[in-house]
């Protein structure tokens, strides 16, 4: 656990480089203060399309995001196609074709959407499917449940019809090849590069919504699943307040349950910056942190955003309208 005195050194440069209040980012940032709560100040609702996604991955999202929305569709839509074009990119490792497999060589996905109107869906461990984010819409809006598993979430996906493929690459099969040489299990979260794409979008209208997807852990046991399709943990949207996604080792925002947290301390009056350094700041209260990364994203209705990462090398794409800029993330080094 970090000392005190250390959580209130960093919250105050924290303070410094975004320029807000010491007194109030202090309390945010350390968790022994007493909660924050004053009543969410802004009462605007931003309606000028509003995108957050994460890592470099994000700008690509962000752009299918605007498409979406200037051809009428909803912040619903911009996230599932969003998040839908990394999918399908073979270059990036930890998400849909071309993510790393499992210990035994197989890649599993885990996706979960969440609209405004609360409705939620996802699907984990699920194999041979290019798209879980959009099986994971399915399960929303043509099911009564949220959260489909393995052979179930595949079986609903063809039924739904989705086609199957082949989603281990040459490069993800050699990847598994040289990891398996060392014969030591152990995962492997990429933390200077990418992992999780999650992506929050506010449309047109005002409303919000939110997805998350991933292949999880390179070289997972298999039969793990992480934070992704987990709602509350991954991600989550509520539409009076904001919404929050998470990156990074899903063992360690699941134990916190980091979106909700993030999403409640900003009902209670926190900046989207000031929530997501407190809920970093409560993994590192409660475990080890230096083999580990995780970094939240969030905004709120009122067109503001916010990150904050455990340890440097997050970053996220923010487009505001027609305008994007990649943008690191502060962290707790
Ligand atoms: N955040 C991705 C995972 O841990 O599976």
């Amino acid at each position: 656990m970090l000392p005190r005195r250390t959580f209130l050194r960093r919250a105050a440069a924290m303070a410094a480089v975004l320029g807000l209040d010491p007194a109030r980012l202090l309390r945010a940032a350390d968790p022994t203060a007493a909660p924050i709560s004053q009543p969410l100040s802004s009462g605007a609702r931003f309606k000028s399309g509003h995108m957050l996604a994460t890592w470099n991955h994000g700008i690509a999202s962000n752009e299918e995001g605007w498409r979406q929305m200037q051809a009428g569709g909803t912040a619903l839509d911009a996230v599932v196609e969003g998040t839908a074009v990394v999918e399908s990119d073979p270059t990036g490792s930890s998400v849909g074709l071309g993510g790393r497999p499992d210990r035994d060589g197989k890649v599993t996905l885990d996706a979960c959407v969440m609209n405004a109107a609360g409705d939620a869906g996802g699907v984990c461990f699920l194999e041979d499917i290019e798209h879980p984010v959009r099986v994971a819409r399915a399960v929303m809006e043509d099911t009564p449940h949220v959260l489909l598993a393995g052979q179930g979430a595949r079986d609903f996906a063809i039924a739904k019809g989705f086609k199957t493929r082949d989603l281990l690459t040459e490069d993800s099969r050699k990847a598994w090849e040289e990891w398996k040489k060392s014969a030591e299990y152990k995962p492997i979260i990429n933390i200077e590069n990418h992992d999780t794409i999650g992506m929050l979008a506010q449309d047109l209208e005002g409303n919000l919504a939110g997805a998350c997807t991933t292949s999880g852990l390179a070289f997972k046991l298999r039969g793990r699943v992480g934070d992704s399709p987990i709602i509350g943990a991954g991600l989550f949207v509520d539409n009076e307040v904001g919404a929050c996604t998470a990156t990074g080792l899903g063992e360690a925002v699941m134990k916190t349950l980091g979106s909700f947290l993030v999403v409640e301390l900003m009902r209670q009056g926190a900046s989207p910056a000031e929530a997501c350094l407190e809920a970093t700041q409560r993994i590192a209260a409660r475990m080890p942190v230096e083999d580990l990364q995780v970094g939240y994203l969030a905004m709120d209705i009122s067109g503001r955003a916010g990150a904050h990462a455990i340890h440097g090398g997050f970053n996220y794409a923010r487009t505001l309208g027609q305008r994007t800029q990649l943008i690191d993330a502060p962290s707790l080094d």
